[in-house]
């Protein structure tokens, strides 16, 4: 059987689990890391035991002739970096969000079609153990119809959470209940809705973000509709980062690593019990080694897909189906109506709309998260929280 021959381009925290993933799955190998900090290149070669080292991404690429190379670095430098690797033919899988705007993703999907090759964008849980024994318990009919879900963040500033945290649970949401045809959004900043100037750049270089309270409402093309909330806590809790799917007999809850079920659709304490469900796990997968179960199920799920000549599951289309949904939560918080997708204005929607009251780009913020909450606060004329 063919292994598939792989290159991490970005050696820090994404890029260390993708290489353990890649590393430990039987049919890829990574043959070749490249990234500007020495340090990093020397800490994961070392682990892997792979001694094609570089930092510059073209001679590696040159060089070792990788069939698959990951892109594991700030979202900001996903679309210059994607646009040079995918020149070389590669196939790449690329960390979520795809991009930061639909014009830098059309760009990206256009190139890989012209190329031949494939993308995937990294959304691990909608291929991991858990969504899959959700997808199972539907497909059995045990929660009755589908009807409604609901998905929650983990109390990042709103705009912030879309970015970063939605993008996974919009994918899971998508491979539950299909693409979503329009959304419906109330965006807040300090209590009231938002206004041009509370356009600002996003932390961690995730362009540009809206929006403190958000709430959007999603029609998905199947008939059912469905909420999610990214809302900013007094204190982060990951525990509130989820999914809910109701049906006519019974709802299912979702998150990483732990899927359960209740057999009722209305839930009142003290009735019914919610059930722990069981992940699907590969019997390839030992989970002694050191990679994570949903990156090693994202990297199986490149191999089959391959294999089979087809995309993966979380493809570059549906990466772009994810910005589709989370642009247009932007564009109709900010214009409070409706909002069809996909959109015909590629450009960014936060953006436009400012220019369409005479406000050119917001001046910098900072990136890491900490400091940019600092800076929005005395934006927001509070001392910083
Ligand atoms: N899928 C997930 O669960 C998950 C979790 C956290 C973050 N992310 C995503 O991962 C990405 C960030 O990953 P990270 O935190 O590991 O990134 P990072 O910014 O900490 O590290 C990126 C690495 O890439 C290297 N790099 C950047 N440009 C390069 C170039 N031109 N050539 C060679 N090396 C280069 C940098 O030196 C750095 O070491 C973001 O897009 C984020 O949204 C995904």
């Amino acid at each position: 059987m063919q292994k598939y021959r792989v290159a991490i381009l970005g050696c820090r925290g994404r890029g260390t689990a993708a290489g353990r993933a890649y590393h430990q799955h039987p049919r890829t190998e990574v043959v070749a890391l490249c990234d500007l900090v020495p340090e990093l290149l020397a800490t994961l070669g070392d682990e892997l035991g792979v001694t094609a080292r570089y930092d510059d991404l073209d001679r590696m690429i040159e060089a070792e002739a990788p069939d698959i190379v990951a892109i594991p670095t700030g979202t900001e430098f996903h679309y210059p970096l994607a646009m040079r690797v995918l020149e070389h033919g590669v196939h790449i899988d690329i960390e979520k969000p795809i991009c930061t705007t639909l014009a830098e993703a059309d760009a990206v999907l256009a190139k890989a079609a012209e190329k031949g090759v494939r993308v995937a964008v990294h959304h691990q849980g909608r291929t991991g153990g858990a969504l899959q024994a959700v997808k199972a318990a539907i497909a059995e009919g045990r929660i009755g119809d589908l009807r409604y879900l609901q998905g929650s963040g983990k109390g990042y500033y709103g705009g912030y959470g879309l970015m970063n945290i939605a993008t996974h649970s919009l994918n899971a949401m998508l491979g539950v209940a299909g693409p979503v045809g329009s959304v419906q959004a109330v965006a807040l900043t300090d209590g009231r809705q938002i206004t041009p100037e509370d356009v600002v750049p996003s932390p961690s270089g995730m362009g540009y973000i809206a929006g403190e309270h958000v709430t959007a409402a999603l029609a998905f093309e199947c008939g059912i509709s469905g909420v999610l909330l990214q809302h900013r806590f007094p204190k982060m809790d990951s525990t509130a980062y989820m999914i809910e799917i109701y049906g006519t007999e019974g709802r299912l809850y979702w998150k990483s690593g732990a899927p359960w079920i209740l057999s009722t659709p209305h839930f009142a304490p003290g009735q019914d019990e919610w059930q722990p469900l069981a992940p699907i796990v590969p019997e390839h997968y030992d989970p002694a080694g050191p990679a994570s179960l949903e990156d090693y199920q994202f990297a199986d799920e490149y191999v089959q897909a391959l294999d089979e000549g087809r995309a993966h599951e979380c493809s570059g289309d549906a990466g772009r189906h994810v910005l589709e949904i989370l642009m247009g939560i932007f564009e109709s918080g900010a214009r409070g109506r409706r909002v069809d997708l996909p959109q015909a204005d590629r450009d960014h929607p936060l953006l436009r709309w400012r220019g369409e009251h005479g406000l050119g780009l917001p001046g910098p913020m900072p990136r890491p998260y900490g400091e940019w909450l600092a800076a929005e606060d005395g934006r927001l004329g509070r001392s910083a929280s």
